[in-house]
This record gives C-alpha cells, structure tokens and sequence, in this order.
C-alpha cells in the first residue's frame, strides 16, 4: 500500500496545481488540513543548514541576510532506486540532477515574483526531491526572523516576515521545527518566541539546537537538551552542521554527518544522548511524527475530501462537458485524484480496524 506521507503529498500538489480554479471550492480548506513541518527561527540560526542535513544535500540558496524570501514547500520522496532528482512545480517535466541548478532556480524564481528587489512574498515555490536517501517528508522553509530592516528593505519587512511565518505555524495542523543555536541564550530565541505564541504548550513544536559546537569553552547545551531551559512534549534535538569554513571548503553532506555522529558519541557530556541527537536522527523522528499525525486526521481528511469531489462535480457541471476547457481539465484531474485517495483512505482505515499496519 502506498505511504500515507507520499499520498498527502500528491493531494498538495493537485490543490496547488489547480492554482485559482480551487478558490471556490473546499481545496483551500483541504491544503490547510493537510499536516506539514514548517522550519522556523531567526536569520543565521541554521534552518537552511538543518534543511540540508536532513535532505543530505545541497541545495538551498545561501549567505548573510535575507536568503529566503518565499516559502519554500519542500517535498521529499523516498525512492527505492535509481539516481537523486529534483523537480519545480513552475517547471513541469524538468528534470534536475545538478543540485548547484537547484538552487540557482530557487534564487530565480524567488527574483520572478519579488523583483530582485529585497522584498518578501508569501507565494511559495514548490520542490519535490526523489532520492533513495531521503525519508518521506513534506517541509516549509520561511524565512528568517529578522529585528531590524537593511537598505533597500522597506521598514515594515521586520513586522511582514513575522505574520508570514505566524500564518503559517497558527494553523493546528502544522508542526513546528523550531531552530534556536546554543550559542545564544534560549531566552532571545525567535524561534521560541514565535512558537510559544501559536503553541503554548509545546504538544506540536521541536525544538532543535544548531551550533553546538560553537558554544563558549567550560558551558554546554545539556540543560536545554534535557528540557530544563525551556519545556516541550517532544525531546529536545540538536545539531551540528557544518560551519561557514566547511561549506567555503566543501565539506560533502555524507562526511560531515558522520562527523556530526562523531561528535555527539565521543563528546563526554553528550554521549547518553547521542542516540537521540543530529540530523539523520532528526528526519526520521520527524518523517513518523508526521505519519502518526496524518493517520490519526485520515477520518477528518476523508470527510473534507468528499466534500471536495462534491464541489467538484457542480464546478464541473456548470463547465459542461465535455472538458475542453484548460481549468476544466484541471478540475477533472484533481476530483479522480480526490476519488483515490478516498479509496486509499478507506483501505488505510480499514487496516487499522482489523489492527494490521498496512503502511
Ligand atoms: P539560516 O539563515 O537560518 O538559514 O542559517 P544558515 O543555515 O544559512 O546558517 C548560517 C551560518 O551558520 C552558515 O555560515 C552556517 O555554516 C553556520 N552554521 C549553521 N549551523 C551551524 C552549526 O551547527 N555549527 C557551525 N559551526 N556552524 C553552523
Ligand atoms: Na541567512
Ligand atoms: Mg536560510
């Protein structure tokens, strides 16, 4: 049976591909159902650096200020063989293998919609990843927490990235990855700050911790690792990517890893929390979070989906037929996907009754 994670991706792409066909009818309703991991934290805490790890690739846009300027919807696909691939929903049936072309399209592309100029926008790019070394995973990356605007910025960008980012973590269905570095106090994290507001209780916000190693010699990051400093529900997990000189030297991912692993299990202080701690660590706890919390919606996810194909078939009447139309053909697609996820769902439900796990 198909994983439920691949198939919850599907369903966000067709809800986007149908693009301004979908605002009357229940899509909307039904992407913002859909469970993601959305990456949040101030600028130069390490989200594109965590981002990557978990990927184990790189891919993303980098360097000082404001990089990321679009969501970025993130979707990895586990594959069982063959070479690494990535692909743009504004770029259908592309094919790309070079992941240095990657993340000059992201840079363009965010250019297309924001004018090269410094400004934001809340219209995301969409990616999918295929790679036999990647867990099954949907992420958004945002940008960065910022406290003052540089030139050429407009004063209110400060004030606009944080609704952007709130827009998107208020929602119930979205998990938190709340990036803070250990390098500085917990306290004046934006990344708590920011989940703190939405998630009170921490039931849907990780918390994790980048720079470890560049703590200050004689303190470590044990209390907050421990939940001590600040509590969550869910363990706290930290990182060590690679720093600013690794990357300069062109560290690959798969190294700097295993010296991640390295670190955490020869480090006196961390060593009984090793097996809890780095990104590999991180990407599969968070790919069967993710899972668990879209089998415990399939009944909610269900009734919005009939309810989808309902609006559908009116939208579709009123077009007439046969489907000659562009938008037609759009709406026509997404209602037969609709109509298998139905089906899957029943399947997956059905699987839970008789108590075996079909995933
Ligand atoms: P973002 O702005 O939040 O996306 O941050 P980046 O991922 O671009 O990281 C900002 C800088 O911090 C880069 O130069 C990274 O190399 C560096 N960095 C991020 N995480 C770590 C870490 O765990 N250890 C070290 N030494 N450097 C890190
Ligand atoms: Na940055
Ligand atoms: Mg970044």
């Amino acid at each position: 049976m198909e994983n439920l994670i691949s198939l919850v991706n599907k369903i966000q792409r067709a809800c986007t591909a149908l693009g301004d066909h979908g605002e009357e009818s229940a899509l909307p309703t039904l992407w913002d159902a859909l469970p993601a991991i959305a990456v949040v934290g101030g600028q130069s805490s390490g989200k594109s650096s965590v981002l990557e790890s978990i990927v184990g690739k790189d891919f993303l846009p980098r360097g000082a200020g404001i990089v990321t300027r679009r969501p970025l919807v993130l979707q990895l696909h586990k594959i069982n063989e063959g070479r690494e691939y990535a692909e743009f929903m504004h770029l259908p049936r592309k094919r790309f293998t070079d992941f240095a072309a990657v993340r000059k399209e992201i840079a363009d592309e965010t250019d297309r919609e924001t004018g090269r100029s410094k400004q934001i926008s809340s219209v995301p790019i969409h990616l999918s990843i295929y790679s036999p070394n990647v867990v099954n995973l949907t992420l958004v990356d945002l940008p960065g927490l910022t406290k003052v605007a540089v030139e050429g910025q407009p004063e209110s960008i400060v004030q606009d990235i944080e609704n952007m980012v709130r827009s998107f973590i208020e929602k119930p269905n979205c998990i938190i990855l709340a990036i803070s570095p250990a390098n500085q106090d917990l306290a004046t994290s934006d990344a708590i700050k920011i989940s703190r507001e939405v998630d009170p209780r921490g039931e849907r916000t990780f918390g994790v911790l980048t720079k470890i190693d560049l703590m200050d010699k004689g303190t470590d990051a044990v209390d907050m690792l421990e939940g001590r400093s600040y509590k969550l529900q869910f363990p706290w997990i930290g990182v060590v990517n690679r720093s600013q000189a690794d990357i300069n030297k062109s560290v690959d991912m798969i190294a700097a890893r295993r010296r991640e692993y390295e670190y955490f299990a020869n480090s006196p202080e961390y060593r009984h929390l090793a097996n809890r701690m780095g990104s590999e660590h991180l990407g599969k706890m968070l790919s069967k979070h993710l899972e668990t919390v879209i089998k415990s919606r399939i009944p909610g996810l269900q009734s919005l989906i009939s309810k989808t194909i309902n609006e559908l078939e009116v939208e579709l009447s009123r077009l007439g037929k046969p489907i000659a139309s562009d938008a037609g053909g759009k709406l026509y697609m997404i209602m037969e996907i609709c109509r298998n996820f139905d089906q899957v769902f029943k399947e997956h439900l059905d699987g839970v009754r008789s108590g075996g796990d079909k995933i």
